[in-house]
């Protein structure tokens, strides 16, 4: 099933401290969360938690992500994270399609869940354009690193608005 992702290969520990500089550029304390290397190394070991990572040309980290409930049929399946070092290129919109791929066709999920600060307006033009709907604003579901309480947008795709999208980009 790895084998749809075509730029992407599962994360292991060597990559945590890549991935860690990744999560904390500047400027990215506003748009996405933070975990501690306790908290990356517990979810790297929590079946069904996985993390991707595509390389750059140096075969450096330059983007991630980490999902969650993967394979659990009774429950949902949830991109936790989605982190690029260079915003802006094209990249998230190459990446994103062999991600629901893999959840979709690979792991036979649902539905694919994720929360989304609803000021991050590129990451939901990306999103919506991948299929994903707004479901509703949690208040105050997210918390800043410097303690700030914020709203974030739920958003979904479940497997048949996932299909249709599929079978028209292959027609
Ligand atoms: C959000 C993020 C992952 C998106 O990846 P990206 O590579 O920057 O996104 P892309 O350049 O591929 O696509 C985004 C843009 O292209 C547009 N786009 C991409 N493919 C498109 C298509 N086929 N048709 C129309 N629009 C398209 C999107 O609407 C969006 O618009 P904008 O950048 O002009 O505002 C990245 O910007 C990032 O890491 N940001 C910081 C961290 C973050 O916010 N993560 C998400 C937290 S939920």
């Amino acid at each position: 099933m790895w084998s749809r992702l075509q730029d992407l290969r599962r994360a292991n520990a060597a990559d945590i401290g890549a991935i860690m500089e990744i999560e904390r550029q500047p400027g990215y304390e506003r748009l996405v969360g933070r975990w501690t290397r306790a908290e990356h190394e517990r979810n790297l070991a929590q079946p069904g938690f996985f993390y991707l990572v595509h390389d750059d040309a140096e075969g450096l980290p330059d983007a991630f992500f980490a999902l969650s409930g993967l394979g659990n049929h009774n429950g949902d399946t949830v991109m936790n994270r989605m982190i690029l070092r260079n915003p802006g290129q094209g990249l998230g919109a190459r990446l994103l399609p062999q991600v629901m791929r893999l959840v979709f066709e690979g792991f036979g999920a649902r539905k694919f869940l994720l929360r989304v600060a609803p000021y991050n307006e590129r990451a939901i033009r990306l999103y919506r354009h991948c299929g994903f709907r707004d479901e509703k604003i949690l208040p105050k579901a997210g918390r800043r690193p410097d303690g700030e309480q914020i709203d974030l947008l739920l958003m979904s795709v479940d497997w048949d608005r996932w299909s249709e999208q599929e079978n028209a980009a292959n027609s």
